[in-house]
């Protein structure tokens, strides 16, 4: 029997991974994060399972590796959180490359539309019996021209949910995809052109804040961000900035740069210490959820499914089909 050390445990995760439960390892669950002051919860483990807000640096992979744990389950898609480097040649890293993209793609356009047709002041206005309309004015998608970054899985969705809109619909990719609906441009034509940008990239070391005061400045007046995909692809303090101008028309955020501390956790009876999170969640034309895009039952399910078959393919010394390593 294996052991495996889930850490970040909440109890939609729990439910998942207990209907896809394997007779042959022993999954013990966690809600510390994992990081280098709770890694040696690990130390008797054969493998640990992790999610978007653990801290995976090299300190913990050191320490995991000298436990012995020879294995790291991301139960998500991204793993910019994994220090790959130090992984390599000591303790495998897995990961669930796709589980629902519709999941992210549906939650994208829902953040659209309520910013746009502003349900989240309808409901507050409807449920204190003011019915008057002033104020809630939206505009018609149909016409208006979305960007999408990055069109891998969730991207080339998004632009399939976009098209039922009857959008035009925009891309950039550094690898482009024929099954891709709408039209590839370059990064520079895409921020000039697009009513509504949203980024479906991963994170990595070359596009840090590519929502920046100068990709900003090239947009149009009124741009919606949206951002799905990692906190750290937007600027905070510019997108801050660009908003108060009135440069940005709404943003709809489900991830934010400095998210690790604070989401996935109630800390409705705590004071806030993060003035930028606290400025975007004052903003009528912001609404922040807390990386919850992929909080769907079929995509805890995947998630459960792909990751228990991972560690099952490591154990059994099988072919590791979602591997990922350092450039
Ligand atoms: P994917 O790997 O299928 O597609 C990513 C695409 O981004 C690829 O086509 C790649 O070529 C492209 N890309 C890479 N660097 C780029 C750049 N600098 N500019 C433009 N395109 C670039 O990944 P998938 O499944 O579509 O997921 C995308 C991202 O969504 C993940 O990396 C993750 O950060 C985020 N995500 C967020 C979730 C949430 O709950 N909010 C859940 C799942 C994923």
């Amino acid at each position: 029997m294996k052991t495996v050390a889930f850490f970040d445990a909440k109890p939609y995760d729990v439910a998942s991974f207990k209907k896809f439960a394997d007779e042959d390892i022993n999954v013990r669950f966690f809600e510390n994060k994992l990081n280098s002051d709770t890694v040696s919860i690990a130390a008797c483990c054969d493998g640990v399972c992790a999610f978007v807000n653990d801290t995976i640096d090299k300190g913990v992979i050191d320490a995991l590796s000298n436990y012995g744990v020879g294995v790291i389950a991301m139960r998500c898609a991204g793993y910019n959180n994994v220090d790959l480097k130090s992984a390599q040649g000591r303790v495998k890293v897995l990961r669930v490359p796709a589980y629902s993209p519709y999941a992210i793609a549906e939650h994208t356009m829902g953040m659209i539309l309520t910013l746009n047709r502003k349900l989240h002041k309808a409901y507050i206005r409807t449920r204190d019996h003011n019915f008057s309309l002033e104020g809630l004015t939206g505009f018609d998608l149909n016409g208006k021209t979305v960007g999408i970054i990055g069109t891998g899985k969730i991207g080339r969705c998004f632009a399939d949910v976009c098209k039922g809109f009857n959008m035009n619909v925009l891309g950039y990719d550094p690898y482009e995809n024929d099954e891709f609906c709408g039209e590839y441009v370059t990064l520079g034509e895409l921020l000039i052109k697009s009513d509504i940008i949203s980024l479906h990239c991963p994170l990595t070391k070359d596009n840090k804040h590519i929502i920046c005061g100068e990709t900003l400045s090239k947009m149009k007046n009124g741009v919606y961000i949206i951002n799905t995909s990692r906190g750290q692809l937007v600027d905070t303090s510019a997108l801050i900035d660009g908003i108060k101008s009135g440069k940005v028309g709404a943003a709809g955020l489900d991830v934010y740069e400095e998210e690790a501390s604070l989401f996935f956790e109630d800390k409705s009876e705590e004071v806030i210490r993060d003035d930028k999170l606290s400025t975007l969640i004052s903003m009528p034309n912001v609404i922040v959820t807390s990386h919850q895009a992929f909080l769907t039952r079929e995509a805890l399910d995947g998630i459960a499914k792909t990751t228990m078959e991972n560690f099952k393919a490591y154990f059994n010394g099988e072919e590791l089909k979602n591997e990922v390593v350092a450039n």
